[in-house]
């Protein structure tokens, strides 16, 4: 049986060049980076180092650039810092259209700091144009923060990030973006943007699973607290003659992204990361995005051909659809017994799947490597059930 992989949103599948350098780092001697003198571990550094200076590069950031295990990991760390303070009478605009990764994590700190949660954007009208209005309409002085994914897991719909980052900035509101969905698939320049802060991860570029990046503005990092302490993020701890004895302990902390780094950090998964920077940027992000578009508007016009499909305004490299008196879950099944892969549920951002279609959505995601005869396939496939 043949298999098709259309879940691209929600992993893509690594690179063969991207696995080659893993291998390479790996199979050449590897050390720990920032902790030892000899060869491996110079060369650890030097690889660790250079990668975090590509995959800046590679959203346009010359600012601070932390290596976390996913963009989920990112996201908390930020909300973390970034909700540091904020309590009753202050507010935090997030977007119908975001993940459970940062959803949860600003849900859990304003239930115990007491700030309020509102949400803009309407799944019926997901268009820059509504969404700018929204947020003009409810961004105010009250307003500390505001958290939006550059592009929608559910609909590709792509926010208007600088629209969205100017409005916020006129209020004295930082800005946190989920970039996941978007930097294998577009060109992203977050200089351009101008928001505080943006998270994303390897494994939905074509790199390896486990790691991810969070950028932070240099002014806005200061002050911020890891969510994790250990090896390789200090200056000099040392033990200071003390009457207290409980207290004869001093700490000097390294300031900038390693303080963020506590532990052995994912150094094969960092080397993976420049790699993925690298196969993507080798392909283009103009071409990528163009042709996936096209190959998504191929589908819709398929999909089109049943009446007993609802396609949800969908746009990019997303497709989300609903099949008249199936469960998504069935839908799914059915093509996976095809060898079809696709995502269906409410794809970790229930709100806006739930308000699509109670029971969430069958999501086609395409990437790089997808086809029209792959399409074609997944249209065979779904005929025998609709
Ligand atoms: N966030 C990923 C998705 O949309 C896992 O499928």
């Amino acid at each position: 049986m043949r298999s098709v992989y259309l879940d691209n949103a929600a992993t893509t599948q690594i690179a063969p060049e991207v696995l080659d350098d893993m291998v390479r780092f790996e199979r050449d001697g590897r050390g720990n980076p920032h902790r030892g003198l000899h060869a491996f571990a110079g060369r650890a550094t030097i690889v660790l180092e250079a990668a975090r200076t590509r995959v800046s590069s590679f959203i346009g950031g010359s600012d601070e650039l932390i290596f976390t295990k996913s963009t989920t990991e990112g996201l908390n760390l930020a909300i973390m810092n970034l909700t540091r303070g904020l309590g009753a009478g202050d507010e935090v605009v997030l977007t119908i259209f975001d993940h459970h990764a940062t959803l949860l994590p600003l849900y859990e700190a304003s239930k115990r700091q007491g700030f309020v949660l509102r949400t803009i954007g309407s799944a019926q009208r997901p268009t820059p144009a509504a969404i700018v209005d929204d947020a003009r309409a409810i961004i105010g002085p009250r307003t500390k923060l505001v958290v939006f994914p550059h592009v929608s897991n559910v609909l590709g719909t792509v926010l208007p990030a600088k629209e969205l980052v100017e409005i916020a900035k006129s209020v004295g509101a930082k800005v946190l973006i989920d970039g996941a969905q978007a930097v294998g698939h577009m060109n992203v320049d977050v200089g351009e943007i101008g928001c505080d802060a943006y998270a994303f991860s390897a494994h939905k570029m074509y790199g390896p699973m486990g790691i991810g990046a969070l950028y932070v503005k240099r002014d806005v990092l200061k002050g911020w607290s890891p969510m994790m302490y250990g090896g390789g993020m200090i200056e000099e701890v040392e033990r200071v003659k003390s009457k207290e004895e409980s207290n004869d302990i001093k700490v000097r902390y390294l300031t900038g992204p390693r303080l963020f780094e506590a532990g052995t950090p994912n150094v094969t998964g960092a080397f993976g990361f420049m790699a993925a920077c690298h196969y993507v940027d080798g392909i283009g992000r103009t071409k990528i995005q163009k042709e996936e578009s096209e190959l998504a508007r191929y589908l819709i016009d398929r999909l089109s051909e049943s009446p007993s499909i609802t396609i949800h305004p969908s746009r990019g490299s997303i497709v989300s659809f609903s099949v008249r008196n199936m469960h998504p879950h069935d839908v799914a099944q059915g093509l996976s017994d095809h060898g079809v892969m696709v995502r269906a549920g409410n794809h970790c951002a229930a709100p806006l799947a739930q308000s699509l279609d109670p029971a969430g959505t069958v999501r086609v995601s395409v990437g790089v490597t997808t086809t029209r005869a792959d399409i074609d396939y997944l249209i065979d496939a779904l005929k025998e059930y609709v």
